[in-house]
């Protein structure tokens, strides 16, 4: 913590005051899961669900942010565990100003995952894991970026030469290789409406 700053948030006006204007509870949905697993695909599917109701929301994700604020880092672990925490602090923000935050980051350990919860406070945060497996993941490979993998050109790759560890208790385990994007997006759109006010 820095010294000499002085934070003016007791004078601000608070979460509360933005939700009542918004007529809705901020939170945090932050899908995590393989790059390729559709992570992007439901939220996009969701945030439309969400607008039509009149709710507002927010998505971060990974290839948007990494290009902007988090242009300066890798995929070491340390610079994952950097990454994640800005995204954090960024989507705390968001949900302290009543929005329907939705984050999409492979976020591929419990220890980042953690740091994440524990930046946003558990009460807000809402972990939803999209199972899809590796090989379909790699299959699909929307981006090149497996086959780039496998060839030693990324390294670090999530799943190839870089670890995935599968969340626990997720509030959520969505497998885009075994539901329809309608059904993927229905399930996360309940979850969301059941945990509004
Ligand atoms: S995270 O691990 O730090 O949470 P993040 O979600 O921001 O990752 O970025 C993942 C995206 O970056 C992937 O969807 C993929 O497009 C791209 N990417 C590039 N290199 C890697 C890599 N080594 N591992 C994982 N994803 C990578």
């Amino acid at each position: 913590m820095s010294e000499n700053i002085y934070p003016i948030y007791d004078r601000m006006m608070t979460r509360q005051d933005k939700e009542s204007l918004l007529n809705q509870r901020g939170m945090m949905v932050w899908f995590t899961g393989l790059s390729g697993s559709g992570k992007s695909t439901v939220a996009l599917g969701v945030e439309r669900e969400l607008h039509k109701r009149g709710l507002l929301c927010r998505i971060l994700d990974g290839d948007n942010i990494r290009a902007g604020i988090n242009n300066n880092l890798g995929f070491s672990q340390e610079d994952r565990m950097e990454n994640i925490r800005r995204i954090a602090e960024i989507g705390k923000l968001f949900v302290q100003t009543g929005i329907i935050t939705l984050a999409c980051f492979v976020s591929p350990t419990e220890k980042i995952r953690q740091l994440a919860r524990l930046i946003i406070g558990d009460e807000d945060f809402f972990e939803i894991y999209v199972s899809a497996p590796l090989e379909v993941c790699e299959q699909r490979d929307v981006k090149g970026l497996y086959a780039r993998a496998r060839r030693g050109e990324v390294k670090d790759f999530t799943g190839i030469s870089a670890p995935f560890e599968a969340p626990v208790h997720p509030a959520l385990d969505i497998d885009t290789s075994r539901l329809s994007l309608e059904e993927c997006v229905r399930s996360v759109t309940n979850l969301i409406l059941n945990n509004q006010i």
